[in-house]
């Protein structure tokens, strides 16, 4: 009770973006103009189960939200997988029902009506797995509008490419690790020095595959480091800033848009619903950051 309906696990950060000013080439936005604007961020795993051990969660992800001075936020979530597992809304869906079905074959059959779903498990049995939040790199999937000064558009997406190299670790070995260990392990790393972040926006190419982020774009795209985000230090989780706030992909400012993509504006319904079901839960809601399970 009290916790997000998905991506339950998770860990507060606040920090910085500092805009190097390339961005303002591609939308004027404010948060591109070379400066530096505070950040709040949330590193997650991929489960509605805010107890899940981190070994057993292939999906992890982050959610920041960026003020620049005149209040125009730009908030995102992303993932670390290179692509979402399904290519509609609908499917997404179906595929909620098929996992968490009691009909033994529900699953064998969604993929068999699904074959883009084998991509994605491509890639989630053969990434490899790293020790840490820090070594990732996260990607907005969705693909959103850029508006330049002149009104020109340029439909993109972005990822978070980590400063840290990531070191892989086989999933055995992370077993072996407590339940909590990237939790613990973000919390000492910070502690001890920032983790850096390039952002880098990715421009598409006319015919690419906007509206579905289960098709990568051609990896020849240019992209753009638009500057860097740094968290610089970990919060607490049950009670810190994170907890009242929705990562809703569709809380832009102006110089960004949604695009042809479907998916921010199910997704920004999704997000509301949990989160008014997860505020209305607040009596049940750990607020001791040493309360046990969050
Ligand atoms: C229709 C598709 C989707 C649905 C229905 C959905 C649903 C949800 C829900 C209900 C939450 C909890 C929100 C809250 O209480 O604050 C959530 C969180 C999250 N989702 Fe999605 N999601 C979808 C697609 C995606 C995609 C495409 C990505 C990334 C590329 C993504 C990344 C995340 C992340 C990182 C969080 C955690 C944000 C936080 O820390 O608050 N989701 N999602």
């Amino acid at each position: 009770m009290g916790h997000r309906r998905n991506h339950a696990k998770g860990i507060c950060f606040t920090g910085t973006f500092e805009a190097n000013g390339n961005g303002s080439e591609l939308s004027r936005a404010q948060v591109f103009v070379a400066g530096q604007y505070p950040v709040v961020g949330r590193f997650n795993l991929a489960t509605p189960n805010p107890n899940a051990a981190d070994a057993m969660v292939r999906v992890r992800g982050i959610g920041i939200r960026i003020t620049p001075p005149n209040g125009q936020e730009w908030r995102s979530a992303m993932i670390d997988a290179p692509i979402f597992p399904v290519s509609t809304v609908q499917d997404f869906y179906d595929l909620q029902m098929a996992s968490s079905s009691k009909e033994p074959d529900a699953m064998k059959n969604f993929i068999a009506a699904h074959p883009e779903f084998t991509t994605f498990l491509g890639w989630a049995k053969s990434a490899p797995w790293t020790g840490s939040y820090a070594e990732e790199r996260y990607n907005s999937l969705n693909s959103f509008v850029f508006i330049d000064n002149s009104g020109a558009k340029h439909t993109v997406r972005w990822s978070l490419v980590p400063a840290a190299q990531p070191v892989s670790i086989l999933p055995d070995e992370l077993a072996k690790r407590g339940p909590d260990f990237l939790d613990q392990e973000i919390t000492q790393r910070v502690a001890s020095s920032p983790q850096r972040w390039s952002v880098v926006v990715t421009l598409s190419n006319p015919g690419d595959p906007t509206a579905d982020p289960n098709k990568a774009w051609p990896v020849d795209r240019r992209t753009v480091d638009v500057g860097t985000l740094t968290v610089q230090q970990i919060e607490p989780e049950a009670d810190g800033p994170c907890r009242d706030i929705n990562y809703d992909p569709t809380v832009l400012p102006a110089g960004i848009t949604t695009s042809d993509d479907p998916f921010p504006s199910a997704r920004s319904a999704a997000y509301s619903r949990s989160y008014n079901s997860r505020t209305a839960e607040e009596k049940y809601y750990p607020r001791n950051a040493t309360g046990g399970k969050q």
